[in-house]
């Protein structure tokens, strides 16, 4: 992939998020591009790269015809996790996902590990690292942020360098494929240890409408990008309109990052990525918070060819999802008092009576990861790893 390399960044104590970047042609291997464009130099490289990214999906009862596109188009040198929350009766959608991995495995040999969000093995071996994930049934908490950061784990004991998220809803297999190779493009034309990309769709649009229409911004992501930048303009009386992604499901990271983020519970969990690396290396700098001080962090949004075409999922859904973000930021020490009032007006406009709730925050364990992953693989009946 050909890359427009970022014409500017902007500094907030040791995190540099850089401006949208464009893709110039969408396969380009061991060209040499022109000053301001990057590609990746070598097939080597980009086998490299790839096969030292873990892909992670989380999934909640999808179409299974969906979700076969979507592990079908992850590119074959990187190893995948579906992460799924998915119900088991009375339709066990759960075990069509397991009887998906396995035939992909036994047509292709490739790694998959399939693990249930709500397994006791899991739940038994994650608690005493990690107790507040843990609800009152003694489970896991059911949400995407919770099912993202047990995969973090696993590709963690799987030995991954960078960890990718796709949701299990893109409609168009190859879009997947784009966004693999957006990664592993953006992963490798950064020069730091901490790093992030994350996708800026192109244009959104969703099934289940009578037209295709395709939006420039999705409904949530046009609102708290636009809370997001309005509350680091307050604090840092600059103004700013460099977050584009904050609510882009669709991301990468190194594993040296992912180690050092504050998680978000379910919707949360993108906004309160960006919100955490803040809190940490923008403004907790002084108080020794950042760990990647000397190197920086990169946080890179690049634009996507492709539509972003996922399942419609309804209005009140959209808002939730709206609502938990806003309430990571309010919660957050980058929102000061202007910040918060804007908040709280915003949410009110769009018809909200309740205040911003405090999200689920979960710290990235200190846990022997590989130990985790083999005791839930060899002692679960409900969690498999295929190739493992
Ligand atoms: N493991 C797990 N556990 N997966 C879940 C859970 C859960 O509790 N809840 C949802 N998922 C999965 C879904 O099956 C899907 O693959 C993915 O997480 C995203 O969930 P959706 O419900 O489809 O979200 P969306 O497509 O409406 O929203 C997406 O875009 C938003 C920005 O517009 C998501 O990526 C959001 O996180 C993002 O903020």
């Amino acid at each position: 992939m050909l890359l427009n390399y970022p014409s500017r960044f902007e500094a907030y104590g040791s995190v540099e998020i850089y401006e949208l970047s464009r893709i110039h042609t969408l396969l380009s291997m061991g060209i040499s591009p022109r000053p301001g464009a990057y590609s990746i130099p070598s097939l080597k490289q980009f086998e490299d790269t790839a096969s030292k990214t873990v892909f992670i999906v989380p999934v909640k009862n999808e179409d299974p015809f969906v979700v076969e596109g979507v592990l079908r188009a992850i590119p074959y040198y990187s190893q995948v996790i579906l992460v799924s929350n998915s119900q088991r009766e009375p339709l066990n959608m759960y075990k069509v996902e397991l009887d998906i991995a396995r035939t992909i495995f036994k047509n292709t040999g490739r790694t998959i590990i399939v693990l249930h969000q709500k397994d006791k093995v899991l739940a038994d071996n994650l608690a005493p690292h990690l107790p507040s994930i843990i609800g009152e049934d003694s489970l896991v908490k059911d949400g995407k942020g919770e099912g993202m950061l047990i995969g973090a784990i696993i590709a963690d004991a799987l030995g991954a360098e960078n960890i990718a998220f796709v949701d299990a809803d893109n409609y168009i297999p190859s879009v997947v494929l784009e966004y693999a190779l957006i990664y592993y493009t953006a992963l490798s034309m950064s020069e730091s240890k901490y790093k992030m990309v994350r996708i800026y769709w192109g244009y959104k649009a969703w099934m289940s409408t009578d037209e295709l229409y395709y939006r420039r911004m999705g409904r949530v992501s046009s609102i708290v990008n636009g809370l997001f930048n309005k509350v680091l303009s307050y604090r840092r009386k600059v103004e700013t309109d460099i977050i584009k992604t904050s609510n882009s499901g669709e991301h990468a990271m190194s594993m040296d990052l992912a180690r050092e983020i504050v998680y978000g519970g379910g919707f949360s969990v993108e906004t309160q990525e960006l919100v955490s690396i803040l809190e940490k290396c923008y403004l907790g700098v002084d108080r020794g918070l950042c760990p990647s001080l000397h190197g920086g962090i990169e946080i890179y949004q690049i634009e996507s060819l492709s539509p972003h075409i996922h399942a419609e999922k309804g209005e009140a859904h959209v808002l939730e999802m709206i609502f938990e973000s806003a309430s990571a930021l309010y919660h957050s020490e980058i929102a000061e008092e202007r910040g918060k009032s804007f908040i709280l007006k915003t949410l009110g406009d769009l018809g909200f009576s309740r205040d911003p709730v405090q999200i689920s925050r979960y710290e990235y364990p200190k846990i022997d990861a590989r130990k985790l992953m083999d005791t839930v693989l060899t002692e679960s009946s409900l969690s498999t790893g295929f190739g493992v």
